[in-house]
């Protein structure tokens, strides 16, 4: 069984999709209920399993209580997908301490709530797969806050893989480019700013089908494009060189 977080929406939705297809029994869980029952019916008229479980990942009795619900009907728990989050803009002079107190909330205790209720249940072959972004591995201007909760998620992920390479659990870090979802409008905004030139972007089903590799492999890290991969390369590689194109790109 494999539950997704965020699975109402973009990323989440397509990557339950995907695994359903793949003969994978589902948890959807997020807070849209009527967006998961949605999918649900969805999943089930295609001949697979799914079960909609309403969800705030960063309330860790409503993530307990989804991960007892999951166990309940299905009895193992194989895959885990954390991709809940969301956006937050802003510079850093000016981004508000109760948004990316909110951003932490969810995109990184968000995680970790969700693993602590979920590993207990993780057997040999188990799946942790967390979804991060290229911009957590190197920061970038207007949206800095957003990128520290995904470097923070990056770091539990790289403590996590070691402490349970033993138990045959594997963790995984998808860092995704642009996908073209519905993040942007349900990003948190500091205030009106341009953003800045970004790519077109990749489809959700592209990332799904990423994702559901990675389940049924478990590899380290998994990147969506060659450009995002390139991205990440340049950056770490150039680091000075990358501030000073980042400078150009950020101004208004
Ligand atoms: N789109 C991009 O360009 C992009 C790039 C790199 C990484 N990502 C990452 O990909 C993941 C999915 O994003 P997306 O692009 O698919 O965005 P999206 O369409 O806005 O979906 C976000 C999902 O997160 C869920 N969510 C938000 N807060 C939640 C909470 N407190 N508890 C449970 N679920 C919550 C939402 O569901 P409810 O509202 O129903 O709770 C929704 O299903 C995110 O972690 C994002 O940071 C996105």
């Amino acid at each position: 069984m494999a539950v997704v977080t965020g699975a109402s929406s973009g990323i989440g939705e397509a990557t339950a999709s995907e695994l359903a297809s793949r003969g994978a029994s589902v948890v959807l869980a997020s807070r849209a209920m009527d967006k998961l029952e949605a999918l649900q019916r969805e999943i089930s008229s295609s001949g697979g399993l799914a079960l909609a479980v309403e969800t705030d990942v960063s309330d860790r009795g409503s993530v307990e209580a989804m991960v007892g619900r999951a166990i309940g009907e299905f009895g193992s728990l194989d895959i885990l997908v954390n991709n809940a989050g969301l956006g937050l803009s802003g510079r850093i002079a000016e981004v508000r301490a109760e948004d990316v107190r909110h951003v932490f909330e969810v995109n990184a205790i968000g995680p970790l709530n969700c693993i602590q209720a979920a590993l207990p249940h993780m057997g040999e072959g188990g799946r942790i797969i967390n979804v991060s972004s290229v911009v957590g591995r190197r920061a970038i201007p207007k949206v800095g806050a957003y990128c520290a909760s995904k470097s923070a998620l990056g770091a539990l992920s790289d403590a996590l893989r070691v402490e349970v390479a033993d138990r045959g659990v594997t963790v995984t870090s998808v860092y995704p480019g642009t996908t073209r979802t519905s993040f942007r409008e349900n990003s948190r905004r500091t205030r009106d700013e341009k953003r800045g030139w970004r790519p077109k972007g990749v489809t959700p089903d592209k990332v799904a089908q990423k994702i559901a590799d990675a389940a049924e492999r478990g590899p380290r890290d998994v990147y969506v494009t060659l450009p995002d991969r390139l991205f990440v390369a340049g950056v770490t590689l150039f680091p000075g060189l990358a501030d000073r194109v980042l400078r150009v790109w950020a101004k208004d």
